[in-house]
């Protein structure tokens, strides 16, 4: 089959289309004809090593942990699904992604992708969905009229947390740069601060909950944002305990796993309208060193998505 594999650490010339072997789906897995895939930053992060003390892999390495596509075969004890099902999935990051014809899955990371939106949409979704469901549901418990402050709301992963809290009931702000503030007007953000213009710590106060997704001098700033008892939640680096506690608030790192419960939830929410995926530009598995490149940028407004097979 065609992949894009990495066969050691390094910038984006590593990245190389070639012949690979078919995955052998294990007893559980189901195989899946990729239809697209989607970048994420984890996928850079991990090509350039930074994350090889956390996350050992031996090489050559097929990257890309989100994808959408169709059930070409299942594993004999497989129970959810058959051939021909149209399923989306945050895989496991320790096996092979899915920049690839074919991807091997156990059926638990599976779930049936959202009917009313295309492959190259629903390859879009699962990572940052997962992620915004994990921060805002599972951690901080997120409920109607909370107050919550989401930073790079233009982001892939930002971009559905506003949405996502919006369709829970809370009264969102965004930041993001000015040229991206009408999207984020348009994914419903109830006040957007442009982080160009202005110091979001200055205007932004008594928040129930904070969505680091930037780190650093990002998160120093938050704590002054949320009020007492609080949550700072972020995605890049852990709080530090003894920081929360100075502003009695309270502090979580969250790291995804995968997660078909919440992948359904989220395919509900889209097809009831509540939730769209928003773009920022797509690619043919040919152009994988342009799409890294958009996404080592840190200026894609959504998410990238690279196009693999047919519907
Ligand atoms: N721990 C986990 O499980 C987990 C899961 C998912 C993601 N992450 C991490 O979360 C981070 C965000 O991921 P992502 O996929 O959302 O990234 P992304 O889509 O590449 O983020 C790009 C967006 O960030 C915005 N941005 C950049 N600097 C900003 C700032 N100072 N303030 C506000 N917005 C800013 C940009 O808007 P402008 O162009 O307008 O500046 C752009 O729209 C990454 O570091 C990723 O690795 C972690």
């Amino acid at each position: 089959m065609k992949a894009v594999r990495i066969h050691a650490y390094g910038g984006q010339e590593v990245l190389t289309l070639e012949d690979a072997p078919m995955p052998q789906p294990g007893e559980k897995d189901v195989l899946v004809r990729v239809v697209a895939s989607a970048i994420n930053p984890v996928d850079w992060k991990i090509r350039a090593g930074y994350l090889k003390d956390m996350l050992p892999y031996s090489f050559p390495l097929i990257l890309g942990w989100d994808i959408s596509g169709v059930i070409e075969a299942v594993g004999s004890g497989v129970t959810k699904f058959k051939p021909g099902d149209a399923v989306y999935s945050r895989p496991n990051i320790l096996r092979d992604g899915g920049y690839a014809e074919f991807i091997a899955i156990d059926e638990n990371e599976v779930a049936l992708k959202p009917k009313t939106i295309t492959h190259a949409s629903a390859a879009s979704l699962p990572l940052a969905g997962i992620t915004a469901w994990d921060v805002l549901v599972k951690t901080a418990a997120i409920k109607a009229g909370d107050r919550v402050l989401i930073h790079a709301g233009s982001g892939g992963v930002g971009s559905l947390a506003v949405q996502l809290a919006k369709a829970f009931g809370a009264h969102v702000v965004a930041t993001t740069s000015t040229k991206n503030i009408p999207l984020v007007k348009s994914l419903g953000a109830d006040q957007v601060i442009d982080y160009r213009t202005q110091e979001f710590d200055h205007v932004v106060h008594g928040m129930d909950i904070v969505f680091d997704t930037i780190g650093g001098e990002v998160q120093e700033k938050s704590w002054a944002s949320l009020k007492e008892g609080g949550i700072l939640v972020s995605v890049v680096s852990p709080p530090a305990a003894e920081k929360a506690a100075a502003h009695s608030a309270r502090g979580a790192f969250v790291f995804i796993q995968p997660d078909a419960a919440v992948l359904t939830e989220l395919a509900a929410l889209v097809d009831a309208g509540k939730i769209r995926p928003i773009i920022a530009a797509e690619f043919a598995l040919e152009d994988i060193v342009k799409a890294h490149a958009l996404s080592e940028s840190g200026r894609a407004d959504g998410k990238i998505v690279l196009h693999i097979g047919k519907p």
